[in-house]
């Protein structure tokens, strides 16, 4: 789906460098590379604060529980998405509650969050999936009416703007992930929170220190979730190249539209040219075939050539054992799009002749099966 060694080879040098030092400083938690990450990363952002852990789930979690949510409390959020959007909210100790998605963004359907809202609702956690940003407009203007936070699962997209203001800054607090096949991909795993609440960004950083304000003074329940100096060390040389590798992923989204809109059975992302998906920073590119069926016999079929493709997600949500209990109104937009995505290979080193293989036995899958 990825490879993300390739991309590599023109900073390696300088990423040696980087993990060289913080190996001869000997200070491997938190410290100098660590703020010196967080400032960058909240500048290129544009928050107040950023706030380095050890992954995107915790960077949900540590930032629900800050919200000191209560047991009957309730979170709306997407079924069509990663484990993590909805099991942060249990971890939190607040009830998930799952509304519909829109089958374009794939993201939460503003309709069918506001049917949702009760005097429970204390957040709602928007997912901008794939990299696309979700109907912020809204969902703010929602959020604002009925008094809630509105929480950014910006996992999968950071560097995507909405009407010019970056992911994740946007609600009371956008949450990060630098798994490695994230657009900032560390070599382990890393997360951050984002936020322009000086309250919430100060409870989060002792949050992930053992709930401790100061050495061995435990104020609150806390978590060991820091984010470490190597990978720091690593993102801070990858940081400046995000914008033009993010560039380059829509380079590489815009030839997969031009050799697959309009062809049968075949949805693109951004019909037929990706001005039309806002400033998608293309974590994934997802087509639709037209029946479920076709697209599990296209997949095997290019596995069968040696070409990956990914289906994120097959399962909706509120289909999986543990969160079948949560989901209150009918979901079909969710899992019509479980059934008929296809993610196919994407990443900013990806050349012409890779891309063109993928798409030429994509067409003809699609055509033979
Ligand atoms: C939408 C979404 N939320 C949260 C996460 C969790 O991030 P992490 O893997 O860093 O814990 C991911 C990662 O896959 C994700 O895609």
């Amino acid at each position: 789906m990825a490879d993300l060694a390739s991309g590599l080879a023109e900073l390696r040098t300088e990423i040696d460098q980087a993990i060289a030092r913080v190996v001869n400083s000997g200070g491997f938690i938190l410290g100098e590379e660590v703020t010196g990450f967080e400032t960058e990363f909240a500048r290129y952002v544009d928050t107040k604060h950023a706030v380095g852990l050890n992954s995107g789930t915790d960077a949900l979690i540590i930032g629900l529980t800050a919200l000191s949510l209560s047991a009957d409390d309730e979170v709306i959020t997407s079924p069509f998405t990663f484990v993590a959007s909805a099991s942060s909210i249990l971890h939190a100790g607040a009830i998930p509650v799952f509304a519909d998605i829109d089958p374009v963004t794939y993201a939460l359907d503003p309709a069918s969050v506001e049917q949702l809202v009760t005097e429970r609702t204390k957040a709602i956690v928007v997912v901008h999936l794939f990299g696309r940003p979700a109907d912020l407009s809204s969902l703010q203007a929602l959020a604002t009416k009925h008094g809630i936070a509105l929480v950014e699962d910006t996992a999968q997209a950071l560097g995507s703007r909405h009407e010019g203001k970056m992911l994740g800054s946007l609600g009371l607090f956008g949450t990060h992930s630098f798994f490695p096949s994230k657009n900032l991909g560390a070599f382990g795993d890393g997360g951050m929170l984002v936020t322009n609440d000086d309250a919430l960004a100060h409870r989060v950083r002792v949050l992930r220190g053992h709930g401790a304000s100061r050495k061995y003074f435990n104020e609150f329940l806390g978590y060991n979730s820091r984010l470490d100096a190597i990978q720091a060390a690593v993102l801070r040389v990858k940081l400046p190249h995000l914008d033009r590798a993010i560039a380059t992923r829509r380079a590489v989204a815009q030839r997969y539209e031009h050799a697959l809109h309009g062809a049968p059975n075949i949805s693109t992302p951004c019909g037929g040219t990706v001005h039309s998906c806002q400033s998608h920073s293309f974590h994934q590119y997802t087509i639709r075939l037209s029946t479920p069926r076709k697209r599990d016999l296209v997949r095997g079929r290019l596995a069968a050539e040696g070409i990956a493709t990914a289906i994120y997600y097959p399962t909706p949500l509120h289909e999986t054992p543990l969160f079948g209990q949560y989901a209150t109104v009918a979901l079909p937009e969710a899992e019509r799009a479980a059934r008929h995505v296809l993610s196919l290979p994407i990443w900013p080193a990806m050349s012409h002749k890779q891309q063109d293989r993928v798409t030429a036995a994509l067409l003809t899958a699609v055509e033979a099966s």
